[in-house]
């Protein structure tokens, strides 16, 4: 079995490459990434040998054509899994045009790669699949009760979202259309190693070892659903291996918290792990909120827990507690990300606020 996995250079692509070479042994991973600021080879430096054998890496863009069709051509690709996305909100925010042309374009690039591959003589190859990976931000934004389940209608708020929503539509129209062998997953907030630090938790606990500020938008009520990326990534293989072609999952901890309960858990934990009396929350600034900013997300995420037996394993706790000892573990690898494009990023985002 061969899987074709985009975006496995970044954080939750590269996470799930280590699951999935991890748990089977005979099978192989042609790994597809751009390498965009966010795309990291080093997130992917600790594969074994034995792994690294059975993993394959190719520099490039999921909107050429050319390239997927060589993908395909050259190796018999059984799956694809399309993680590669623009996947920051304030990015799309200030720049939202490639956030189209990634994730709409390049969806649609892979769809219809693979659909020339897989479908001959009127019918598709048998055990094919095509697996989007998608977001619960399609849904919007909640109140302060309620929760997004599959059939919530998509009601995207920010360019991200929309440009999310948007592929979803089209990976469906694929399956209803042509009967393509389709599934979506919508995941709630992730967290844990190898995660850009331009995202809530990364960037508070980067910006806490250093004694810098830590930029809470607006009041810091926010809700978001926090999942650990292992949980996210057995849920991926079990869509993957198990669900039936045309359905779409939701997946979420039950994990709901204020952005400012985070921020504080943070400095809690990093100040014990550290014994840095500076890290304190005197750090904490509240600064101007984001424009259309979501106010609350939460999953039911019942059915993938019925139908396909799924349970998220970490508790939330244990799971930022492993999350600040990578980062304390691999500040080379934070190092190496704060000195490059991301300082401009910086400037550009916090500068103004
Ligand atoms: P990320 O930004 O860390 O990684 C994205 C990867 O895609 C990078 O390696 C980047 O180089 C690559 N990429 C970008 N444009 C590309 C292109 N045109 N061609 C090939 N590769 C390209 O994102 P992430 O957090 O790992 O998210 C992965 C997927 O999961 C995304 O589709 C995102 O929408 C979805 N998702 C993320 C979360 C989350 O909390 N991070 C939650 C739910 C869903
Ligand atoms: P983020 O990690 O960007 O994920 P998303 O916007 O996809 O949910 O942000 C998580 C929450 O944290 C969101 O409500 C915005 C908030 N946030 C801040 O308060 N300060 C920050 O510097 C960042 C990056 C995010």
């Amino acid at each position: 079995m061969t899987l074709l996995v985009t975006g496995c250079a970044g954080f939750i692509g590269s996470n799930f490459v280590y699951y999935y070479l991890s748990k089977y042994k005979d099978r192989t991973i042609i790994g597809l990434d751009k390498l965009t600021y966010a795309g990291n080879l080093k997130n992917l430096e600790n594969l074994s040998d034995e792994q690294k054998s059975r993993f394959k890496f190719i520099k490039g863009d999921i909107c050429n054509s050319e390239l997927v069709e060589y993908i395909f051509q050259e190796y018999d690709i059984d799956g694809v899994i399309n993680f590669a996305a623009e996947s920051h909100v304030d990015r799309s925010i200030l720049d939202p045009q490639i956030f189209l042309k990634t994730n709409i374009l390049g969806t649609q690039t892979l769809l219809d790669v693979a659909k020339k591959y897989w479908y001959k003589d009127g019918r598709w190859k048998e055990g094919k699949k095509f697996l989007q990976i998608s977001t619960d931000e399609v849904y919007g934004t909640l109140g302060p009760t309620g929760y997004f389940t599959e059939t919530t209608p998509l009601a995207p708020r920010s360019p991200y979202s929309a440009s999310k929503a948007s592929a979803d539509l089209i990976v469906m129209a694929y399956h209803e259309t042509y009967g393509m062998p389709v599934n979506i997953t919508r995941c709630s907030n992730n967290y844990g190693p190898y995660q850009f630090p331009e995202k809530l938790i990364p960037l508070m606990i980067t910006n806490a070892l250093e004694h810098k500020e830590l930029p809470v938008y607006g009041d810091g009520k926010q809700i978001r659903d926090w999942l650990y990326v292992q949980d996210h990534c057995k849920a991926i293989d079990l869509v993957f291996e198990k669900a039936k072609p045309g359905q779409i999952y939701n997946i979420g901890g039950n994990n709901e918290r204020e952005n400012i309960f985070i921020v504080k858990k943070v400095i809690e934990i990093l100040r014990e792990m550290t014994n840095d009396d500076e890290i304190n929350e005197g750090l904490i600034k509240h600064v101007k909120d984001r424009p259309g900013h979501d106010r609350r997300y939460a999953i039911d995420a019942r059915k993938i827990r019925q139908e396909l037996g799924w349970e998220p394993e970490v508790e939330f706790e244990e799971g930022l507690k492993k999350t600040i000892k990578w980062y304390l573990e691999n500040r080379q690898w934070v190092e190496e990300i704060k000195s490059g494009e991301y300082k401009d990023w910086w400037e550009r985002n916090y500068g103004r606020r």
